[in-house]
């Protein structure tokens, strides 16, 4: 975005293993990354191992530039939620991002923005960083409406969020339509709503915000397509699914 300052952002390439891998695959696949990349230091690593192999995967990355990241968490910080996961229990394993708001969330099991930023608000008070994910589905980009249901998602996903708390905040653009489908955004079309985004932040809160704010891009990234889109000015990192689950494919889109 013109005027505004990429040297300001560190890129940051996450991989979010969904519901894939038992304990004893996810404990391999992590020693293979940090084999591959445990030191680097000029880009900014995470991955988000499936609950139940998190606390296994954790001692794993310790010490090395690669941050645990979970999936989810709960709106709540305990008590009587059965099936949910707090922020405590997550930082005691040491988890240090958490994705919210990912569409299979928002989709699949019917969170709503107001849900999602009470998560957002509650993973910041507890000291985590939050991805939040946001993205029009198929029929909402023919139907022109890409950039009205990215800034309700944003607008209400940060609702309450203040300036000093940016600083954890990454938002993830992924258009539910290139989700594990190999259909991607054009990397000019991604960067694009990158920049409403990052405009949207900018009148939000500030200048130096929008500035700061990492924005990575999520859907159908792959080896061959991500250094194209980490070519364009807005694009900052990449939220990576399916081309995360094995280091042959996660290694060279860390390395773009
Ligand atoms: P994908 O998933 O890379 O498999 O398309 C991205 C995501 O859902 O975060």
């Amino acid at each position: 975005m013109k005027g505004y300052t990429r040297e300001m952002r560190t890129p940051f390439i996450a991989g979010n293993w969904k519901m894939h891998k038992t304990i004893g695959e996810a404990v391999a696949l992590a020693n293979e990354l940090v084999q591959a990349f445990g030191s680097v230091q000029d880009t900014t690593i995470m991955i988000a191992p499936p609950f139940t192999a998190l606390s296994a995967v954790a001692p794993i990355i310790s010490g090395t530039t690669i941050a645990l990241g979970a999936q989810n968490m709960a709106s709540e910080l305990s008590g009587a939620h059965t099936g949910e996961v707090s922020a405590l229990m997550l930082r005691d394993i040491g988890v240090s991002h958490v994705i919210l708001g990912h569409s299979e969330r928002r989709h699949v099991y019917g969170e709503s923005n107001e849900l999602i930023n009470k998560k957002v608000k509650l993973a910041l008070e507890q000291g985590l960083t939050a991805i939040l994910c946001v993205g029009e589905t198929e029929q909402e980009r023919e139907q022109g409406i890409t950039n009205k249901v990215v800034g309700e998602q944003c607008e209400k996903g940060l609702a309450g969020v203040s300036s000093e708390q940016m600083k954890k905040i990454v938002i993830a653009y992924e258009p539910v339509w290139a989700i594990g489908t190999g259909k991607t955004a054009t990397p000019e079309d991604a960067d694009a709503t990158h920049e409403v985004i990052r405009k949207l932040a900018a009148s939000l809160y500030s200048r130096e915000v929008a500035d700061k704010l990492v924005i990575q891009y999520g859907g159908s990234v792959k080896p061959d397509n991500v250094k194209e889109l980490m070519a364009k000015e807005n694009i900052d990192g990449a939220l990576v699914g399916g081309a995360s689950l094995t280091a042959a494919q996660f290694v060279p889109i860390v390395n773009f």
